[in-house]
C-alpha cells in the first residue's frame, strides 16, 4: 500500500465540490488516512511549490492557493500516487478527459480544482508539510 497527498484547491472548496471529489476517491477504493480544511499561509504555499519558483506564474499560483481554504487529504491505496493522478486528470483541464475531476469540473490551468502528488517521494514530502 502506498500513500499520496491530494488537496482540493480554493476554487474546488468555494464551488462546493469537496464531497463529490472525496466520493470519487472512496469509490475507487482509496482509504482516507487523514484530512483537514485549512488555509495556507504564503510560507507553506511557497514551500509546497518551491520547485516552480522560477516560473512566470509562481506569484499568481501562490496568490491563488492562499486565497481561501483548501481541503488536504492523505489517501492510501495500491499505487496511490499514479491512481490518484488518473482520477485527477491532466494538469491543463483543456487536455483532461471527461470522467476525470479536472475534465469534468475545470477549464483553466490556473484554477484546476485539485492537486495530487506526482511521485511517492513528493507525496511523503507534501504529507510532511501539511500533516505533522
Ligand atoms: S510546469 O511548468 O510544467 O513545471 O508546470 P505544470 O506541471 O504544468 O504545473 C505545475 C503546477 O502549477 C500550476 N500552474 C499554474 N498556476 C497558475 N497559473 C498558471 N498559468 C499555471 N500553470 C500551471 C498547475 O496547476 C500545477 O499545480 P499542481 O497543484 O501541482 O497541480
Amino acid at each position: 500500500m502506498e500513500k499520496t497527498f491530494v488537496m482540493v484547491k480554493p476554487d474546488g472548496v468555494s464551488r462546493g465540490l469537496v464531497g463529490r471529489i472525496v466520493a470519487r476517491f472512496e469509490e475507487k477504493g482509496f482509504t482516507i488516512k487523514d484530512a483537514k480544511l485549512t488555509q495556507l499561509d504564503r510560507q507553506l504555499a511557497e514551500s509546497h511549490y518551491e520547485h516552480l519558483n522560477s516560473k512566470p506564474f509562481f506569484g499568481e499560483l501562490v496568490d491563488f492557493i492562499t486565497s481561501g481554504p483548501v481541503f488536504a487529504m492523505v489517501l492510501e491505496g495500491k499505487d496511490a500516487v499514479q491512481n490518484a493522478r488518473s482520477i485527477i486528470g491532466a494538469t491543463n483541464p483543456t487536455d483532461a478527459i471527461a470522467g476525470t475531476i479536472r475534465g469534468d469540473y475545470a477549464t483553466d490551468v490556473a484554477s484546476n480544482i485539485i492537486h495530487g502528488s506526482d511521485s511517492p517521494e513528493n507525496a511523503e514530502r507534501e504529507i510532511g508539510l501539511y500533516f505533522h
